[in-house]
């Protein structure tokens, strides 16, 4: 027999959408927290028992709805968010579609009591898994009061996929935390079978957006900010050491609501490439304005994903704006954990102890010596960079004939000697303590931030064979030729296939003049097959350019002269980036004084 075609009914109409809508306690406080948000509450308080099964109960301060508006309240697809066609393309409420009391009173029972300002008394209804009753005096203050219990009582099938009671109110609390972070006006309180957990009064911006990240990273943040005609987008972001494997610590938003956005972590990411190891997370809290109508936000359940109308636009917004203040900002890593409560010392003081730690008289000046070598601490906000502009590297002298460090003018020369410990690091004063540095990952982060200069003035010099150099290839390794030959013609490599497994070396750039082009190119191939192939062009290059300032630098081992040392550590304070080498690794590790009398436990100064 054929199945019949009918409609629905109602009620099944409403499970349905409860199951895109309502996935767990945590995505009905969400719902629920934003009606409140868009009835224009200043106070809102979230009552929680056994992880949102037993009850959800949120109360706020806000318009109230008339009693006889309640039953339309629980109806699907009524709201009175929108009205026209056209207010679809430019919703500025949380809500607009009508439908999530429905849902969740189809899958619970559910309560409403409200009162608006200008009524004596304040209503109550029910919705009972669809089952709405009449509006009913009852006693309550201004607002209204959701209560949720006996959720998913007729779907047993999504109440099995359900966790703990505490995982599920660990994913409350972080529904909480993620919708208070952009609205600081408001007061929020959560608490758990009666036991007070989150509490976060009114408050300004940087306060509230700090509560939703832990206590270390607090220091160490810097302040984004940019606009330009159509967008506004502000924030804080983490220094690259506080990167994590996963986007725990990543927050954005569109106009107020949270979202999930795939270009913008990829902007985000792209914005920290080289300071961090790949793979890691930044920590950031970005939230962007702009005009309702430049942003669909009707295309995902619970409007967790939106679609820009030039998400390209938003890229390049956050990668610049983000790239441009840790350009601007002194990454250098702390070698321990930063202690807060330590008490502050005076700089002088501070140069004094450090003298005396290396049995040295105090120096007047104090390493690093270079005129604009960055500031060594980061308060959230202004990094020096935006008073101080940093002078353009010196690039006639950039590129040495020779992989060698070249000298700089004797201007910079620094008062505190460096000292070249086991012919692979340096150590030397700091304003408030003393660095060592990874001396072939600076001199790679260098080698990479003056090639990448130099090659935006053009291709770089090379030098062509008597006799081309012929080597094998495999045929994966030919493909990669191709498409990165235009590439290899700027970095001073010339290649050319001959053969069916074979390739010729031509040209090969005069910097790299000390090392061997057969086992250069081999190695590039080689491990080019394996980590450029459908790479973009800007990936492929900065995959090539590390290879080439990786091994053009000195390496571990290698001894320096005073003046190599000199001019590696004036360059520090002279390149982008010094912080991290172009993988990501630290080139530096910072010991302030502090620390080092931790560590002592000369606790008595
Ligand atoms: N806390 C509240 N204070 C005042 N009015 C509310 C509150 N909660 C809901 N309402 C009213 O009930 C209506 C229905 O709420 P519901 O959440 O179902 O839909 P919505 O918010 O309009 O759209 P969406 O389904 O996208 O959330 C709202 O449009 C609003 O008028
Ligand atoms: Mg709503």
């Amino acid at each position: 027999m054929l199945p019949s075609i009918h409609q629905l009914s109602q009620t099944l109409v409403n499970k349905i959408a409860a199951g895109e809508v309502i996935e767990r306690p945590a995505s009905v406080v969400k719902e629920l927290l934003e009606n409140a948000l868009d009835a224009g509450a200043t106070r809102i308080e979230i009552e929680i028992e056994d992880g949102g099964l037993g009850l959800i109960r949120i109360t706020d301060d806000g318009c109230g709805i008339v009693p006889s508006e309640l039953p339309l309240a629980f109806a699907t697809h009524a709201t009175s968010k929108l009205t026209t066609d056209e207010d679809l393309f430019a919703i500025s409420t949380m809500g607009f579609r009508g439908e999530a009391l429905a849902s969740i009173g189809s899958v619970s029972h559910a309560r409403i009591l409200s009162r608006t300002a200008d009524s004596d008394a304040a209503y109550e209804i029910f919705d009972r898994g669809g089952a709405i009753s009449d509006p009913q005096a009852a006693a309550g203050n201004v607002g209204t009061t959701l209560e949720v219990r006996n959720l998913f009582f007729n779907t047993p099938g999504r109440r099995k996929f359900l966790r703990g009671p505490s995982t599920e109110f660990s994913h409350i609390s972080e529904a909480v935390l993620r919708l208070a972070i952009p609205h600081p006006a408001i007061a929020f309180k959560l608490s758990h079978n009666n036991r007070s957990v989150l509490d976060l009064p009114a408050t300004t911006e940087i306060d509230r957006w700090l509560a939703a990240w832990p206590q270390e990273f607090i220091e160490q943040r810097l302040s984004v900010q940019t606009r330009d005609a159509e967008l506004i987008l502000r924030g804080i972001i983490g220094l690259p050491e506080m990167a994590r494997p996963t986007a725990k610590w990543q927050y954005f938003y569109l106009n107020g609501r949270t979202i999930r956005d795939r270009v913008l972590q990829h902007a985000l990411r792209e914005a920290y490439r080289g300071l961090t190891e790949p793979g890691r997370q930044p920590a950031a809290i970005l939230l962007i304005d702009m005009p309702p109508s430049d942003v669909d936000v009707n295309v995902h359940p619970t409007k967790a994903e939106v679609r820009f109308k030039d998400s390209g636009h938003m890229h390049s917004l956050i990668l610049s704006a983000v790239r441009e203040k840790l350009l601007g900002a002194d990454l250098t890593p702390r070698a321990v954990p930063r202690d807060n409560t330590a008490p502050i010392i005076e700089r002088r003081q501070l140069q004094e102890q450090l003298a005396a730690f290396f049995k040295q008289p105090p120096s007047q000046e104090t390493f690093p010596s270079t005129p604009n070598a960055p500031a060594p601490e980061i308060k959230g906000g202004q990094s020096r960079s935006e008073s101080e502009p940093q002078p353009k590297p010196r690039w006639a002298s950039v590129i040495p004939e020779t992989p060698r460090i070249t000298s700089l003018p004797s201007s910079s020369t620094s008062a505190t000697p460096a000292i070249q410990l086991h012919n692979s690091y340096l150590v030397a004063e700091s304003d408030d303590g003393l660095i060592i540095i990874d001396q072939h990952a600076l001199h790679e982060r260098i080698m990479y931030e003056e090639l990448s200069a130099r090659l935006s003035r053009g291709p770089l010099e090379s030098q062509r064979m008597l006799l081309p150099i012929t080597l094998p290839a495999s045929a994966r390794q030919i493909d990669l030729l191709e498409q990165i030959k235009p590439l290899l013609a700027r970095l001073g490599i010339e290649l050319s296939q001959i053969g069916p497994s074979a390739v010729a070396i031509h040209a090969f750039p005069s910097f790299l003049s000390k090392l061997d082009p057969a086992d250069f190119v081999t190695e590039l191939l080689e491990r080019g097959e394996q980590e450029l192939l459908d790479l973009t062009q800007e990936e492929m290059l900065h995959g090539v350019l590390d290879m080439m300032a990786c091994k053009a630098a000195v390496k571990a081992g290698d001894p320096l002269t005073p003046a190599e040392i000199e001019a590696l550590l004036a360059k520090r304070g002279l390149i982008d980036r010094s912080s991290n080498c172009p993988h990501g690794r630290p080139t530096t590790l910072r010991l302030s004084l502090r620390d080092l009398e931790k560590q002592f436990k000369r606790t008595g100064f």
